[in-house]
């Protein structure tokens, strides 16, 4: 959630932010600003909505070498031009972009701002308030941030510039992710490595409660009592030519057709020369020590385990629980003896699953993360790691790391279980290489889906999507693709509880989409389509080659009966695509959400 660029150096800085800012809007969009610094003063320019709007409001004429600036996701305070970072102390001398929440905002607003008057309904005014009122106690800039950073509580990803000072932004992290750049005269401050991977591919991490004194020619970690901390700088191994998005006309498209492509690599990083599973034998250990694994997760990711659930389950004679991040906190069960938290996270950052990951941690239990960023927070902080080797995904509806996360949990289900000397009758990575060629079939035929959806989802309010067994946990990400894009309000439902009450909302031509892949409850999810019909319901049958039936709207090109939801999901990715196109929805970046959750 919002996203940090700061730049320093002796070139012009405006582009750099702002190309920044464009690579962070993943993380939020609603609102924007920079601040650069030259002899004249700060130059600052804000606006509510996006970056391309910001470009406009920026005046070209103003040169400066430092600045910082921000792409916001709201959460105290409405989208406003007043509530957009950066952020200025009263006098004007401090300015902040912040990202996080500070959960003592209130306290620290009456202990120390009573007689300052706020701009802003946000957190982050409290914090450039506050540096400015211990500045007067302090008289120096380091040793202000210093004790004012040392007073909050909650998450933060800060950048500071003192507008009596053209030398220095001042940094500071905890919770929220933050990077430090270094280039040849000139340094960065980034929430990710994307949004400066034009200009360095060399990047310092920041622990938290550590700050960074950035200056042109050196970067300096402190931790907050000041001691100087010294940290190699690594490699940030991102190829800047996979965040953009080429011929594709948005994102999500991209990166549905990179999916085979993904699925394959995915196989190639997870084999041994003799084409058997290649594993860290650590985290094999781990799966056969523990009795009981826990996966933690959200939103698609939470989808993609409930899949999991079943090859370990299956595979791997290993009980699984899924549980969404964000409850199991407050709803924790009763765990086994040995259990093994498996922290499923495309950006490796979502707050939720860290507080998870935290607690468990204090409680000391052993923690594997499967993401897509290695260098995350998730990743650094569990024991053990597996990539999911997708490439950066930028559109904020997920698609390709569905699928290649259900790629990994194959693999360390079919590890445990060949572990266990459990003979599985089938090879794992040649039926995963059957589905990256089914994938590619189906993308090749996005015209049809483009119809399918024009047809079912152009005029319509409401969608359901009906499965059982396997089927029911693709069509809840099928609903949650379509609600996040295109705002129907859809719900993915196992196909026999529907009857349970839901089918009171079946009227006229509500849409419903049911997907038939399982043998076992082909017969009986087709009952349930009779029975939607029967009230009324304009139905679509999505089925599976060997069980098909001559009235069904789309037949998938078989693929081994476990791995039906990697090839399945791909008709449902694309239906939301084109519902989305078809009712002119913004189908990267839709409105109210964010791609990296970084707050509880
Ligand atoms: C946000 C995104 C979702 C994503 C979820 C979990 O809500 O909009 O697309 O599934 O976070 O993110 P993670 O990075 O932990 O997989």
């Amino acid at each position: 959630m919002c996203g940090i660029v700061g730049y320093i150096g002796y070139n012009d800085t405006k582009e750099v932010l702002l190309n920044g800012l464009e690579k962070l809007e993943y993380r939020g969009y609603d609102s924007a600003g920079i601040a650069t610094l030259n002899k004249d003063g700060i130059n600052l320019f804000k606006v509510k909505g996006r970056i391309a709007a910001l470009r406009e409001r920026v005046d070209n004429n103003v040169q400066a070498t430092m600045g910082i600036g921000h792409t916001r996701w709201a959460t105290h305070g409405a989208p406003s031009e007043d509530n957009a970072h950066p952020h200025q102390s009263a006098s004007g001398r401090f300015t902040i972009v912040h990202n996080g929440v500070i959960e003592n905002f209130y306290e620290l607003r009456d202990a120390y701002l009573n007689d300052v008057s706020l701009k802003s309904e946000t957190d982050t005014e409290i914090i450039v308030q506050l540096i400015e009122v211990l500045h007067q106690k302090y008289n120096d800039t380091a040793e202000a941030f210093r004790q004012t950073v040392a007073l909050l509580k909650g998450s933060y990803a800060i950048g500071l510039i003192d507008a009596e000072d053209q030398d220095t932004i001042f940094v500071a992290k905890n919770k929220s992710p933050l990077l430090v750049g270094l280039g040849e005269d000139f340094n960065l401050v980034a929430s990710d490595a994307m949004a400066t991977l034009k200009e360095t591919d060399r990047y310092l991490e920041i622990h938290d409660k550590e700050i960074v004194i950035v200056n042109r020619d050196y970067a300096e970690i402190q931790k907050l009592d000041g001691v100087a901390i010294e940290r190699e700088p690594y490699i940030a191994e991102i190829d800047a030519t996979d965040i953009e998005k080429g011929t594709y006309p948005h994102f999500m498209l991209k990166e549905i057709d990179e999916q085979p492509p993904v699925i394959r690599k995915i196989i190639q990083e997870y084999q041994d020369d003799h084409d058997n599973i290649k594993l860290d034998p650590e985290v094999r250990k781990a799966m056969l020590d523990s009795d009981r694994v826990y996966i933690i997760a959200a939103g698609t990711s939470y989808h993609a385990g409930l899949v999991g659930k079943q090859f370990i389950e299956k595979l791997a004679n290993v009980p699984v629980e899924v549980h969404i991040a964000s409850e199991f906190s407050y709803n924790m069960p009763l765990l086994s003896e040995k259990p093994l938290f498996v922290f499923i996270s495309q950006s490796g950052e979502t707050a939720d699953s860290r507080s998870v990951l935290v607690r468990i941690k204090e409680l000391g239990h052993p923690s594997l993360t499967i993401t897509n960023v290695p260098g995350s927070t998730l990743s650094r902080e569990a024991n053990y790691t597996l990539h999911l080797h997708a490439g950066p995904e930028i559109a904020v509806a997920s698609t390709k790391a569905y699928t290649a996360q259900i790629a990994v949990l194959v693999i360390l289900a079919v590890d445990t279980a060949q572990a266990k000397g459990i003979n599985l009758e089938f090879d794992p990575l040649q039926e995963l290489g059957i589905v990256a060629s089914v994938m590619e079939s189906l993308t090749d035929q996005k015209e049809t889906f483009e119809k399918i959806a024009a047809d079912f989802f152009t005029e319509t309010r409401n969608a359901f999507y009906i499965g059982r067994g396997m089927d029911y946990f693709v069509v809840q990400e099928a609903s949650l693709k379509l609600k996040e894009i295109s705002y129907i309000q859809a719900e993915g439902f196992a196909g026999g509880e529907l009857k349970h009450g839901t089918i009171a909302l079946i009227e006229e031509g509500t849409p419903v989409i049911a997907l038939s892949t399982q043998k076992n409850v082909n017969y009986s999810i087709r009952g349930n389509v009779q029975e939607v019909e029967a009230r009324g319901a304009k139905t679509c049958i999505i089925s599976i080659e060997g069980l098909e039936q001559d009235t069904d709207t789309f037949v998938i090109p078989h693929v081994h009966e476990l791995l039906t939801p990697l090839a399945s999901v791909v008709p449902m990715q694309l239906l939301a695509y084109y519902a989305a196109l078809h009712r002119d929805c913004d189908v990267d970046k839709p409105r109210n959400l964010a791609k990296s959750v970084t707050v509880e």
